[in-house]
């Protein structure tokens, strides 16, 4: 595995595996890897000739200065977590690789950006858009893969690859759990000893709450916030159910649909989402 840090030597490579006929897959991250962001990297690996790593905390998606400053920056023991399997780039972009001086460009995707973390964190999707567009491009990738457990950002970039005609495949991979339902997250690392025992209660009330909703509990997602604020968490960004399609709120499921949840634990924000199948 090469660590690259300059589009021009990534863009080396890539021509020669495109003249050889080669497919490339990417996995972008901004590191801190755990085995979500690995579950991404095999598939990549099964499924694509070439795999490119990306790692860049991006400025751009963070909408709190104290936010960006604690995010990990981990990049040995990252380099070291992907030794075992076979991928072929590490891409480190340098900042100003992905942000140059005088940098004007904004990718933005209207409605489906404004809701959800969209609403809690302004900016956060324009962030995101706008790297993952450059990320894409600079890595000529055939294939992308996104964890569902931001299953927004998902719905955000394959929009932004169906508008924009980019020739990449967003590939979405099931979220990956703790033992105890707590779904991965760099963030994770940052819980205290007691809001880690804490923190897999949200999984269990959004299971909880996916039966409440096929029950017709008219009051389950006021059940849910009183229950989480009991448990310690606040505050609640969000706990909605909204359809898979247009992120529209959804009042019973009649089509596929999600129930969202980010809320605070320990001054971390944690976010989930299961999947509510539509009611017959
Ligand atoms: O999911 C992430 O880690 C980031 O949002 C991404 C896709 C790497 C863009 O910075």
């Amino acid at each position: 595995m090469k660590i690259i840090r300059t589009k021009t030597d990534l863009r080396s490579l890539t021509t020669l595996w495109r003249d050889r006929g080669e497919s490339i897959g990417v996995v972008p991250t901004m590191g801190a890897l755990h085995a979500g962001h690995l579950s991404l990297v095999k598939a990549a690996a099964a499924e694509t000739d070439r795999v490119i790593v990306t790692l860049f905390v991006n400025p751009r998606q963070f909408d709190n200065p104290d936010d960006l400053a604690k995010y990990p920056r981990t990049e040995e023991s990252d380099a070291e977590k992907l030794a075992p399997f076979d991928i072929d780039v590490l891409y480190v972009p340098d900042p100003d690789q992905i942000y140059p001086d005088g940098f004007a460009t904004t990718v933005s995707v209207a409605g489906i950006s404004e809701v959800l973390c969209g609403a809690a964190r302004p900016g956060h999707f324009d962030g995101v858009a706008t790297v993952v567009t450059k990320l894409l491009l600079q890595t000529d990738a055939d294939r992308a893969y996104f964890g569902e457990k931001d299953f927004q950002q998902v719905q955000v970039v394959s929009r932004l690859v169906r508008d924009l005609d980019l020739a990449c495949e967003i590939v979405p991979r099931p979220t990956v759990r703790e033992t105890d339902g707590l779904a991965l997250s760099s963030r994770n690392l940052r819980l205290g000893e007691q809001a880690r025992q804490t923190a897999p209660i949200l999984h269990r009330i959004m299971a909880q709450t996916v039966l409440a909703i096929w029950r017709g509990e008219r009051h389950a997602l006021d059940t849910a916030t009183t229950a989480l604020r009991e448990a310690g968490f606040g505050p609640i960004d969000y706990f909605e159910l909204r359809h898979d399609d247009d992120l529209s709120l959804a009042h019973r499921p009649d089509r596929p649909a999600r129930l969202y949840a980010a809320a605070w634990l320990d001054g971390v924000r944690l976010i989930d989402n299961l999947a509510v199948p539509p009611l017959a």
